[in-house]
């Protein structure tokens, strides 16, 4: 009867002393409750204009969120959600995000992801050959909803979203070659960090140095056009060492 009791009250006592991670897992659910409805649950959005956040390099997502908060981003919605998130919960549902089992994106593409793919020779260099970039400040672009890749390349071709490189990137792209790029990345399968792919390496081009840059872009100004693009399609950012 004694040790009954000792049984009952094991039972009941080992939860509250539950270590501290265990007991945290509560809260980040509550806090990424607000962003599911929108990203899906586990960041797998069904919606094209919203993106698919799983398997995304945390660094970039939190990049993103304060982006949205400083205004590098105009997003209304995302700018007041991610207003109201400390820095630590910025760092933590990053990491939830990042952490999630990849997802390809299911929406229909209006582009040509064939003819997409002849323009990315030059966006290969710091995304990946097929969207799954190596350098964790450079997003994966694999499997993310067409809609909302064409979306972010308008806005930095409008201004309306701010990246010295990307910027430079969009300008000699035509509103066709995007969605057909977008039509592409949207395609491929964004694997998971545990493949390798995540890991953080050396950046692909050396963006340290302004003058090196504005050489890969005249390249890229110049490869940018079709008939150049069929007569010189790769540039490697080996090459461009
Ligand atoms: C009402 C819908 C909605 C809700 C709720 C919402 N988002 Fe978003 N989110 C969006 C849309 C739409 C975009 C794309 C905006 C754009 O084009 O820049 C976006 C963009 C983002 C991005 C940028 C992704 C990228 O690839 O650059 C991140 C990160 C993000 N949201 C995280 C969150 C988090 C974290 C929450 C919860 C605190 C949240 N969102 C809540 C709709 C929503
Ligand atoms: C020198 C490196 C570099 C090159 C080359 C490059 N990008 Fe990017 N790209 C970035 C970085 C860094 C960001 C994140 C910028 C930001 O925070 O807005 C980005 C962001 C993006 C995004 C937004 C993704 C999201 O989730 O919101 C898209 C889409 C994109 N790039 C497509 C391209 C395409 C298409 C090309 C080729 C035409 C290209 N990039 C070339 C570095 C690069």
């Amino acid at each position: 009867m004694k040790r009954k009791l000792l049984v009952v009250l094991t039972v009941l006592i080992v939860p509250l002393s539950i270590p501290l991670p265990m007991a945290m897992a509560g809260p980040i659910e509550d806090k990424v409750a607000v962003c599911t409805g929108c990203h899906g649950p586990q960041g797998h959005s069904q919606v094209p204009e919203n993106p698919i956040l799983a398997a995304q390099h945390p660094g970039y997502l939190e990049a993103a969120l304060q982006a949205y908060v400083n205004g590098e981003r105009d997003y209304g919605i995302m700018k007041t959600l991610a207003g109201r998130l400390t820095a630590e919960d910025i760092k933590a549902i990053s990491a939830h995000f990042a952490a999630q089992p990849p997802a390809r994106s299911q929406a229909k593409a209006p582009g040509d992801a064939v003819r997409g793919k002849a323009r990315t020779a030059v966006c290969a260099a710091c995304h990946g050959p097929d969207g799954n970039s190596v350098a964790p400040a450079n997003p994966n672009l694999a499997g993310q909803h067409a809609t909302y890749l064409s979306n972010a390349l308008k806005a930095y071709k409008s201004g309306s979203r701010t990246h010295v490189i990307m910027t430079s990137m969009v300008a000699a792209l035509s509103d066709q070659d995007i969605e057909d790029i977008a039509a592409y990345y949207a395609a491929q399968s964004i694997r998971p960090p545990s493949a390798g792919v995540h890991e953080p390496t050396r950046l692909a081009l050396n963006t340290e140095s302004p003058a090196h840059l504005q050489k890969e872009f005249r390249l890229f100004a110049q490869t940018a056009t079709p008939q150049a693009s069929a007569a010189k399609p790769t540039m490697s950012g080996g090459k461009s060492r």
